[in-house]
């Protein structure tokens, strides 16, 4: 049997204000998704264990699979494009990551699930191409992705990009600090979250310009507050990256309420991440203040996790 794991992700900075030019920042997160792939007879069948489904394909992929693992049967097609037989085999795909609350949890498990499966074949996936075959689940589960996501599952660490470039590598001194994660509980959609920013930028780019321009000066300097080790300064610019995502009218009632509540549990600063309209908030937090602000969140009844900062990227587990 064979596992692989990959890291979900968060963005620390410049979300929506990405999509019209700015840069942003992403973490991989502690949170995994896994997926073990064994030899089988006959079919291929595929298990979620998060979603509770199950698919019995042919290996030639005929039969029918559940929607919701319409990503995974993609991933397979990729790897056949690539030259890998498709043999009988079982695979059980978990996610640690609650789902569609902006974690790139289905980016990871696509990410797992192709280096496990490409390296029972004998030949595991490199960066790239495991990545290139990722994103054929993720065109599925996500219609027209960025690919931040799949970035981040294969190579894990911590990146910036902009648009339309290749992300760059971030180095960072932050090992005394840890990300605490709330999952609000709001079901949001990306897409629908997306196009209101852009529509709301169109109606006023005059006063968001600047709004855009700010954003963009905040990854210019967390970048250096990341290689000094500068966790306050971090926090502080999480905060105001906070406030201008409520400008453009991604927050809710509920996200203001946990971004607070974290600051006023000992967070040095917090912020919506992702889409917004919902999904999580991320908090940055001393290491040795991180569990202690994480009970109290869980004592609230909030879902929350603690992570690393930069968590290592896609890797076989157990061969
Ligand atoms: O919540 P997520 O992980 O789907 O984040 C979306 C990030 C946006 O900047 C809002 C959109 C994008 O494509 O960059």
């Amino acid at each position: 049997m064979i596992e692989a794991s990959a890291p979900g992700k968060v963005i620390l900075f410049g979300e929506h204000f990405v999509v019209r030019g700015a840069r942003a920042i992403a973490s991989a997160v502690s949170l995994r998704a896994r997926a073990r792939v064994e030899r089988g007879e006959g079919s291929i069948i595929i298990e979620s264990k998060n979603l509770n489904l199950r698919a019995a394909l042919e290996p030639s992929l005929a039969g029918s699979a559940p929607a919701e693992l319409a990503p995974y049967v993609s991933v397979l097609r990729a790897l056949r494009e690539r030259g890998y037989s498709l043999l009988p085999h079982r695979t059980m795909i978990e996610s640690e990551m609650p789902l569609s609350a902006g974690l790139g949890s289905s980016a990871a498990t696509s990410v797992a699930y192709a280096l496990a499966y490409s390296a029972l074949h004998g030949d595991p996936l490199a960066e790239e191409e495991l990545f290139e075959v990722s994103m054929a689940g993720e065109r599925v589960a996500h219609g027209n992705p960025s690919g931040v996501d799949n970035a981040m599952a294969v190579r894990g660490g911590t990146i910036v990009y902009r648009r339309g470039e290749a992300p760059k590598s971030v180095s960072s001194q932050l090992s005394n600090y840890l990300l605490i994660i709330v999952n609000s509980g709001e079901r949001r959609s990306t897409r629908e979250a997306v196009e209101g920013v852009l529509r709301l930028a169109e109606r006023h780019w005059d006063v968001l310009e600047k709004v855009y321009a700010s954003a963009d000066q905040i990854v210019e300097r967390a970048l250096r507050f990341m290689a000094e080790g500068n966790g306050e300064g971090l926090g502080e610019l999480m905060n105001i990256n906070h406030g201008l995502l409520s400008a453009v009218g991604v927050s809710t009632a509920r996200l203001d309420l946990i971004v607070q509540e974290l600051r006023r549990a000992g967070a040095l600063g917090s912020k919506l991440t992702g889409a917004g309209k919902g999904g999580c908030v991320v908090a940055l937090a001393e290491r040795e203040k991180a569990s202690q602000i994480a009970r109290h969140m869980l004592s609230l009844g909030y879902e929350t996790y603690v992570s690393e900062i930069g968590a290592p990227g896609a890797r076989l587990e157990r061969i």
